[in-house]
């Protein structure tokens, strides 16, 4: 059985002319990294708030471990782009704050947050403040915070979009590892293709208007994955396939704006 299962579900909001979502099926399977592309607007975020559970789907239904999703729960974690850090509390305290929601006490909390700040690489930064970080360590805290409450899934929005390219590129690696020594399933939204490639057991392209998936490409680049990989001829080839799946819809969308 797949941990988390979309069936043919449809999102309409009130007063909009067409649906967001159309039709969309998807299974993960245990231990399994998903990537969801597609122009800006098809529907991603939309997509993961419904696995999370902070929306519901007007047509369809959406399963977590065989139990249709009824609303947020610890065991689907959830990354923003936007960090969603406390300013007033340090590093440490941000990613016990989960715990600390849970009735976990603070040097319980602490303990497992020093253990996740060590897979992250944030070791060395715990008693500092979110204003203190770079875009990159905060997201590396954002990630630890995740994995408190030791979610079996974790969704991930656009987590790197807002970083620069090499610290892109060196987070994207640290959470394949991480994802390998943690065994967690992701599903992780992005618009950039090389970043859905280099990620993804399975790539979930998405056309707009309404979102559907256009096509789900398997993607069998030898893992361990490191950065290298991107050289090669067979990575290129893959994101030349997805672009072409889905350029008529980012031309389009640009020539609109
Ligand atoms: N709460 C909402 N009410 C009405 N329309 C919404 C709402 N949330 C998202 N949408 C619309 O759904 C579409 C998909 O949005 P979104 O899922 O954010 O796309 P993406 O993440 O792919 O850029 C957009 O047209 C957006 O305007
Ligand atoms: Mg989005």
């Amino acid at each position: 059985m797949g941990v988390l299962e979309l069936r043919d579900v449809g999102l309409e909001f009130p007063g909009k002319p067409e649906p967001v979502l159309s039709g969309v099926s998807l299974d993960l399977q245990a231990g399994e990294f998903v990537t969801v592309v597609g122009p800006s607007g098809c529907g991603k975020t939309t997509m993961l708030r419904l696995v999370h559970g902070l929306l519901s789907p007007t047509a369809g239904e959406v399963l977590a471990d065989g139990e249709p999703v009824r609303g947020p729960s610890t065991r689907r974690g959830f990354v923003f782009q936007n960090d969603r850090l406390l300013p007033w509390r340090t590093v440490i305290d941000n990613v016990g704050f989960p715990l600390e929601l849970q009735g976990v006490p603070r040097a319980k909390a602490r303990e497992k947050a020093r253990e996740l700040l060590t897979l992250t690489g944030m070791g060395d930064s715990e008693s500092r403040y979110p204003g203190q970080l770079s875009g990159g360590m905060r997201q590396r805290v954002n990630l630890a915070r995740a994995l408190s409450l030791d979610p079996d899934l974790l969704l991930m929005d656009e987590p790197f979009a807002a970083l620069d390219a090499q610290t892109r590129e060196v987070l994207q690696a640290e959470l394949l590892s991480i994802w390998a020594r943690r065994r967690k399933t992701i599903l992780f939204v992005t618009h950039q293709l090389d970043e859905a490639i280099y990620l993804a057991d399975r790539v979930v392209v998405l056309d707009p208007h309404p979102g559907r998936i256009r096509e789900i490409i398997p993607v069998d680049l030898p893992r361990p994955r490191t950065l290298d990989v991107k050289r090669t001829a067979e990575f290129a080839a893959s994101v030349e396939y997805v672009w072409n799946l889905i350029k008529h819809a980012i031309l389009a969308e640009r020539r609109v704006d």
